[in-house]
């Protein structure tokens, strides 16, 4: 299978054009821009990009991928300042830009260069630049401009170098994709070939020969992540695979009920289910402050998670559902390059408490190509469409204390908010796709009358965002319709609530949880 490797340099959306070439169903990985030569031939790339970022080629200790590169004899596509390195260091010339450019821009297309075959000859595209291109390497020609930018694009069809000065892997250059393509397959002459039905396949055979007759333990949340991993663990192991269900008293209504069945019932796994309810309420008993609430349940997790594995058969290896982001090697630039590498774990800690090896087999994927996985491995939408749901659970939903009692009025809450959403989204009442659609109770009492009797009771706060990634988020505009029935319905089912609001509150600067 042919591999196309991303050299970051550091710009925010590298993990974009990464997204782009796997969309195009070709597998790619990003390395720092500073990877040695001898990596990057040892990675065998068919083509390399070098993505944008925040420098200047001008300013002292400004990143440089190895010089080497340059005689590589594999196709190059510098995108912004990768394609003002490019040339920088092949003789061409970098100057500021007239005008910063920033934004939707204009370009006019002079010739098809690779990139532009079948397109208007006038694109709109996403810039992001200060400096720009004024003389390029010899060999390279300008294959369009700007009004304000005449090296828009460049080609060298000999060496099969590329460059463009806008960006495009972001959705605001709608031929973006289509240009990439055209790279891949035209320039490149790569073929679509890294598709979920032969991941999968191929991740179990490696499984398999990883693990030989060793036993494996894994956590099982419910989460997309963790229920793809267990699937595809059990594919590749069968009952050597045990997984162990916290059930911390902070999940959704019928979650613990749909987790048994699925894997249970239906997939015939071995999950153990274990109640440490008790334990996480009286952990949380007195606990009001977020973070405090986060580390209590962490280290229940843990202790639990241990004690629950102790009885189990002998195990090496410990799964989990690490995916690609959180691998990374993401690469800053503040003066100069500093490499710094996301360590992360799902349940941290663990695996050097016992001693386990990682088993990880998602460590390759973004969640979209989890998503495509888990549905060719036959998971349920219910399953792989979930939404997000924090770790900590309940727990940073219920604020001020979290009681058992609490959280059953919240559970109850919650349903409603998703079953009145989830309805109105099927009947096109509201447009998704949303991110996040939930329930939060507040620590405010207020007064109410109901039938002829005064209440003192509890405020239901309903949260739904848009978002694409989780760092930002926008508010929705549920419909009036929508609003009154969640609210009736809360108010008349749900014993103890006597008040519902909205939250029409963004991130920034708000955040997406309350706590
Ligand atoms: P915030 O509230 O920071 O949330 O805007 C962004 C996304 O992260 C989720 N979230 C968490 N997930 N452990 C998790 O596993 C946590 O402690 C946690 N806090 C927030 C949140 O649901 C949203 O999708």
């Amino acid at each position: 299978m042919a591999r196309v490797l991303i050299l970051d340099f550091g710009s925010q959306t590298t993990q974009l054009i990464a997204r782009r070439v796997r969309e195009l169903e070709v597998y790619c990985e990003i390395v720092p821009c500073t990877t040695p030569l001898a990596k990057i031939k040892a990675f065998d790339p068919a083509a390399i990009i070098l993505s944008g970022g925040p420098a200047s080629v001008h300013e002292a200790g400004s990143p440089r991928p190895d010089r080497g590169l340059w005689s590589l004899g594999v196709p190059l596509l510098g995108i912004c300042y990768g394609l003002q390195v490019m040339s920088e260091e092949n003789g061409g010339k970098v100057q500021p830009g007239r005008a910063r450019e920033f934004g939707r821009a204009r370009i006019h297309v002079d010739k098809d260069g690779g990139l532009f075959a079948g397109l208007p000859r006038q694109l709109d595209v996403w810039m992001s630049h200060g400096d720009q291109v004024a003389a390029l390497p010899a060999g390279m020609v300008a294959t369009a401009h700007s009004d304000t930018c005449p090296v828009a694009a460049a080609f060298d069809d000999k060496r099969r170098w590329l460059g463009v000065q806008f960006h495009p892997e972001v959705v605001h250059t709608p031929d973006g994709k289509s240009m990439l393509a055209r790279f891949l397959f035209d320039v490149c002459g790569l073929a679509p070939s890294w598709k979920m039905g032969s991941f999968a396949a191929d991740k179990v055979a490696e499984i398999k020969r990883t693990v030989g007759d060793a036993r494996a333990v894994m956590a099982l949340s419910g989460g997309v992540d963790s229920s793809v991993a267990a699937v595809l663990l059990h594919r590749a192991m069968g009952q050597h695979l045990t997984c162990v269900y916290v059930d911390s008293g902070l999940h959704r209504l019928g979650e613990v009920e749909a987790l048994r069945q699925l894997f249970v019932d239906d997939l015939k796994m071995d999950v153990r289910i274990f109640d440490a309810s008790d334990r996480f309420m009286a952990a949380l008993e007195g606990v009001t402050d977020p973070e405090q609430k986060r580390k209590r349940i962490g280290h229940i997790f843990i202790d639990v998670f241990q004690e629950v594995a102790k009885d189990l058969p002998r195990c090496d290896w410990l799964g989990q559902g690490t995916l690609y982001p959180d691998v990374i090697e993401s690469v800053s630039f503040h003066g100069g390059p500093t490499a710094v590498i996301k360590s992360h774990h799902n349940v941290g800690g663990l695996p050097e408490k016992m001693h386990l090896k990682l088993l990880e087999p998602l460590r390759e994927l973004f969640k979209d190509e989890v998503r495509r996985l888990g549905k060719e491995l036959g998971l349920p939408d219910a399953v792989v469409q979930r939404q997000p749901f924090p770790g900590p659970g309940l727990a940073i939903r219920v604020l001020g204390e979290v009681t058992r009692a609490r959280c059953d009025l919240l559970r109850q809450a919650d349903a409603v908010v998703r079953v009145e959403i989830e309805a109105a989204l099927a009947r096109g009442e509201v447009q998704g796709p949303l991110w996040q659609w939930f329930a939060v109770l507040l620590p405010v009492r207020s007064v109410g009358v109901m039938g002829d009797a005064r209440t003192y009771d509890e405020t239901v706060c309903v949260r739904c965002v848009k978002s694409t990634d989780g760092m930002t988020a926008d508010w929705v505009e549920l419909p009036h319709a929508v609003l009154s029935r969640i609210s009736n319905r809360i108010i008349n089912e749900v014993r103890g609530v006597n008040r519902v609001v909205y939250d029409v509150s963004s991130k920034p600067p708000s955040t997406i949880e309350w706590e």
